[in-house]
């Protein structure tokens, strides 16, 4: 373990997007709008070393994500460098890509834990979301992860249209056989802020869909453990994003850009280094990026002598540049904040257009994340 002369701990945990490129054009992803003009991707010896070094700062978790890191045919290779090296290894994947020769050789690399994504119980939705034809593939992806035994772990991005189907949605998961399921309420970042006002829920639909959740809790205990993220908008506390700036989570973006979390690259003023060029222990330990939040000198009011400042952290610095245009402001979805009205603004503008196009999802004006729409930002 790196023997830093700072209080800053080491990081826990690396996410190493591999790639942007991706089968999906998931109108809720969160990576960057313009991904196309920072897709210029590290080769295999410098993420081999960037997972060294991450390893010898103390970092105990990998996450292999993108994109579609299975787009990466060096995928099997980071992974069993990674588990050799002790770390943890998660795969987090649509399962566009994964088949029984790569699940067998991811296997045999070592790799301890595959997250499947799904975006409906339904094939007509999960490919209207993804603008793909994939429900059948994700399915049999399952069955694969299954016959390979690795715990079954299912990720749903939930939003307006599929939240009255998390009663299906649960189903799926038990049927396949899934110990998690993760049932993740949209943030609004990257394609998900561009389609924020289609996909917010209303308060109804979250209230209906966290009791359908409860029941099937209380059905069936420990045979299906299912997290259920509640969106930060309908909220009046901040999260503690990312557990804090530069605290446990390091992020490496396809290019080598290291970054606190995975949208901080789109606040000005903000000098993020990459691997290619410095270390990863110069950059988490010494770059002004990662120190430019970190602790609470940086905060004003209210959160300066707010006495759940150690809790939340100040909330998202994303967020409240995303929403102030100030990323040192209160985080609005605190009631505290400002620009609390901002939040009540953007769910009640969304509650007016739901009425206007419920159930009408091939006229909704959503923006597929893709390479063309990402080249016009
Ligand atoms: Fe960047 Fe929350 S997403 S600090």
């Amino acid at each position: 373990m790196d023997a830093h002369s700072t209080s800053t701990p080491a990081p826990l945990w690396l996410l190493a997007e591999l790639t942007y490129r991706c089968p999906l054009h998931c109108a809720f992803c969160y990576n960057p709008v313009d991904f196309a003009q920072h897709d210029a991707e590290l080769d295999t010896e410098t993420w081999l070393r960037v997972i060294g070094e991450a390893r010898k700062m103390g970092a105990a978790q990998i996450g292999f994500s993108g994109g579609e890191p299975l787009l990466r045919d060096d995928l099997e290779t980071l992974v069993a460098h990674a588990r050799g090296l002790g770390f943890y290894t998660n795969l987090i994947t649509s399962g566009i890509g994964l088949n029984e020769t790569r699940i067998a050789d991811l296997k045999r690399a070592g790799l301890d834990h595959i997250q499947l994504s799904f975006q409906d119980s339904t094939r007509e939705l999960n490919d209207f979301l993804t603008s793909t034809r994939t429900f059948e593939r994700k399915q049999r992806v399952a069955s694969l992860i299954k016959a390979h035994d690795y715990p079954m772990v299912l990720n749903c991005v939930l939003h307006r249209y599929n939240l009255p189907h998390v009663a299906q949605i649960i189903e799926m998961a038990l049927e396949m056989g899934a110990e998690y399921l993760e049932l993740a309420n949209t943030q609004y970042y990257g394609w998900a802020m561009l389609n924020r006002a289609q996909l917010m829920p209303t308060a109804e639909q979250l209230r209906e869909a966290e009791d359908i959740v409860n029941q099937y809790r209380a059905r069936i205990g420990d045979r299906c453990r299912i997290l259920f993220v509640v969106p930060d908008y309908f909220e009046t506390r901040p999260k503690a994003c990312m557990n804090g700036w530069g605290s446990v989570f390091l992020a490496v973006s396809p290019d080598g850009t290291a970054l606190p979390c995975h949208a901080a690259r789109s606040l000005p003023g903000l000098a993020f280094p990459n691997v290619r060029d410095t270390s990863l222990s110069d950059i988490w330990y010494a770059s002004s990026g990662f120190n430019a939040y970190r602790g609470d000198a940086w905060m004003r009011e209210p959160c300066r002598t707010c006495d759940e400042r150690e809790t939340d952290h100040g909330g998202c610095r994303c967020q409240a540049y995303l929403l102030t245009g100030d990323a040192a402001a209160a985080d609005p979805v605190c009631a505290k904040s400002a620009d609390h009205g901002k939040i009540e603004q953007a769910v009640k503008f969304a509650r007016a257009s739901a009425s206007n196009t419920a159930n009408k999802t091939e006229e909704q004006p959503l923006i597929f994340r893709s390479r063309e729409n990402s080249v016009r930002f």
